[in-house]
């Protein structure tokens, strides 16, 4: 799973790819690699660890060469070493590939039995090592790519360079995205619109199964079986300037202070200022006879779904399903014929939500997505979109994305609600309100940076943590821990504040801090006696809550932090940002990456 990047052109081509790898570290950051023509015999950089690293590798020894190929990866076959970066390849040939070729094992054996050496323990150096054969054999590089494709299996996005053509690129895509980007004597491969924003808006999206020549000049396209086919090039609309933290200590500062402009901005798309009701652009299907939604994500955009699944189901009384979408596909649920897909994902590019589309179409569901990135691929496959404004998300934990989402699915649910009759004129005033209300009580939520600093000096001496909730807090739990594991790497579990007496209570002493969210409304009671039970067992407690509920929490908790007030509804919003704060305030104090985490990708292109 990884960014990839080509170029053939007329300019030195490191510059462009180095950049262009910067706006695709979203897809990975255990190594990054580039591979150019000079004087036509191939030659690369790699280096393990971030593109910083690969960065010194090129001032110490520069790379020149108008033509070349890009990576940065997050691994997946093989361990995150140089010898393991991309590009692969051998003298003749030189490749750099997103997904998995799942034949590569037996590909390997047959290509190791013909004589070919392999240099990595990579499945994508079986596709270099083919692309070589093939050449040995007296095949042109086209031919000779021809041919490897019709080999493997499994999901790929490839680019490859060829010793001796200086001016050929070969591209293919299947089952991961790959844009062709057209400039001025100079053409471009790459993962996404974004990665070649800078250089082009011309962008053409290779479809699934097929390839790609590129020459200075322009690119012919093929499909599997070598059938020359049309290409549609539109225009992209994507920024090319860099994005800076504008002064913040981190990506994830900076995007926890737009919090209150994202969510009035998404708001301002969905909700008629003069009518202040909600008003969703013309949908292909009626919301009134959808049988059934099934709601499919990954990470936090799965939390923010289930959040939705609460508001959809009290205030649409309409059925909702919700599963990761790694496991939905699988599960294959009876669907309700016409039913409704329901996707969130930030990139658009998550694979495993992706396969999810796919499986729940071909359940003859209706598609609906609530992407923030609107060139992507699931943009382009889904019956309509939602548009969540939060701009771009660097970090690689989400969180104004995460309220964006929640903020649409909000405005969702009352359309849905009035749509089936379900809920009042009164009650979609008040809910609009609470909506409208919202931005300006998330600004007020800075004021408590001493509030939750506090307890996150308590929180960052754990080795393990419980988040509570209940009801739609269950997800603001859920969020808060993952938050906490990944950016902290303390370990963290969320809970349903009435499930702990059923197993994690055992778990609780004086080293085992209680994250609970508990707003004053329908659940505070049944929540409050769940973590007076914490309490009488030694458990330290930060509690979230609102003014109501401080003044009845008594002295339970070590540390209470008051949220501003907010209608039950729309509390999850708050709640979410406050628990993300917490995460970033432990972070802080353990000095972690916060921005690029060990492990992680910000978007996941590998199922
Ligand atoms: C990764 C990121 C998470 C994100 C999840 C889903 O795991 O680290 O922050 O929530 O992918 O990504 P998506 O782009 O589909 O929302």
């Amino acid at each position: 799973m990884c960014g990839i990047v080509g170029v053939v052109g007329t300019r030195e081509a490191t510059p462009l790819l180095f950049d262009a790898l910067r706006r695709l570290e979203y897809r990975g950051y255990d190594s990054a690699g580039i591979a150019t023509l000079v004087g036509g015999h191939i030659d690369r950089r790699r280096a393990q660890g971030k593109l910083d690293r690969l960065g010194s590798v090129l001032e110490r020894r520069p790379l020149d060469g108008l033509t070349g190929i890009g990576h940065t990866r997050w691994a997946t076959h093989g361990a995150p070493t140089e010898g393991n970066a991309h590009p692969h390849g051998t003298e003749r040939v030189s490749v750099v590939h997103n997904g998995i070729i799942e034949n590569h094992a037996e590909l390997r054996a047959e290509l190791e039995a013909a004589g070919q050496c392999f240099d990595t323990e990579t499945d994508t150096e079986t596709v270099a090592q083919l692309v070589d054969l093939n050449l040995k054999r007296g095949m042109s590089p086209r031919e000779a790519a021809h041919a490897c494709l019709s080999r493997l299996h499994g999901a790929y996005a490839l680019a490859m360079i060829f010793a001796g053509h200086p001016e050929l690129m070969i591209g293919a895509r299947h089952g991961a995205p790959l844009a062709i980007g057209y400039g001025d004597d100079e053409m471009f491969l790459g993962s996404d619109s974004l990665a070649l924003a800078p250089l082009t808006r011309r962008i053409a999206y290779l479809r699934d199964g097929d390839w790609a020549v590129l020459s200075r000049g322009g690119a012919e396209v093929f499909d599997a079986a070598g059938r020359q086919v049309p290409v549609e090039i539109t225009t992209s609309a994507l920024p090319g300037n860099a994005i800076g933290k504008d002064g913040y200590r981190h990506y994830m500062e900076k995007e926890l202070r737009e919090h209150p402009l994202v969510i009035g901005q998404t708001l301002q798309r969905m909700i008629d200022a003069a009518t202040r009701r909600v008003v969703l652009p013309e949908l292909p299907f009626d919301l009134a006879r959808i049988p059934r939604i099934t709601i499919t994500a990954c990470g936090s955009a799965f939390y923010a779904g289930l959040i939705g699944r609460w508001w959809l189901e009290s205030e649409a009384r309409i059925p909702v399903d919700a599963d990761v979408a790694s496991e939905l596909r699988y599960r294959e649920p009876p669907l309700a014929p016409g039913g409704l897909g329901l996707l969130i994902s930030q990139s658009g590019e998550t694979a495993d939500t992706l396969a999810a589309l796919h499986s729940l179409r071909a359940g003859g569901q209706h598609i609906l997505s609530v992407l923030n990135v609107a060139e992507s691929t699931m943009a382009r496959e889904s019956d309509m979109v939602l548009d969540t404004v939060a701009g771009p998300e660097i970090c690689v934990a989400s969180t104004k994305a995460f309220t964006a989402q929640l903020s649409v699915l909000a405005c969702l649910a009352i359309a849905t609600g009035r749509a089936r009759g379900t809920i009042s004129d009164a009650r979609e005033e008040a809910l609009v309100a609470a909506l409208l209300d919202l931005p300006g009580r998330a600004a007020e939520l800075f004021a408590l940076g001493p509030a939750i600093q506090a307890a996150a000096a308590m929180v960052a001496e754990a080795r393990d943590v419980l988040y509570l909730g209940r009801g739609a807090h269950v997800a603001v739990a859920l969020e808060g821990a993952l938050k906490l594991k990944e950016i902290s790497y303390i370990h963290a579990e969320a809970y349903a504040a009435g499930e702990m007496k059923h197993g994690p209570i055992a778990l609780i002493d004086r080293s085992v801090p209680i994250v609970a969210s508990v707003p004053s409304g329908r659940l505070f009671e049944k929540t409050a006696s769940n973590l007076q039970e914490a309490r009488a067992r030694g458990g330290r407690l930060v509690v979230f809550t609102d003014a109501a509920g401080a003044a009845r929490m008594g002295r339970l908790a070590e540390h209470l932090i008051v949220l501003p007030d907010s209608h039950d509804f729309t509390a999850p919003i708050l709640h979410s940002i406050a628990v993300q704060m917490l995460a970033y305030e432990v972070a802080l104090l353990k000095g972690t990456d916060v921005d690029q985490p060990r492990n992680l990708a910000k978007s996941v292109t590998v199922e």
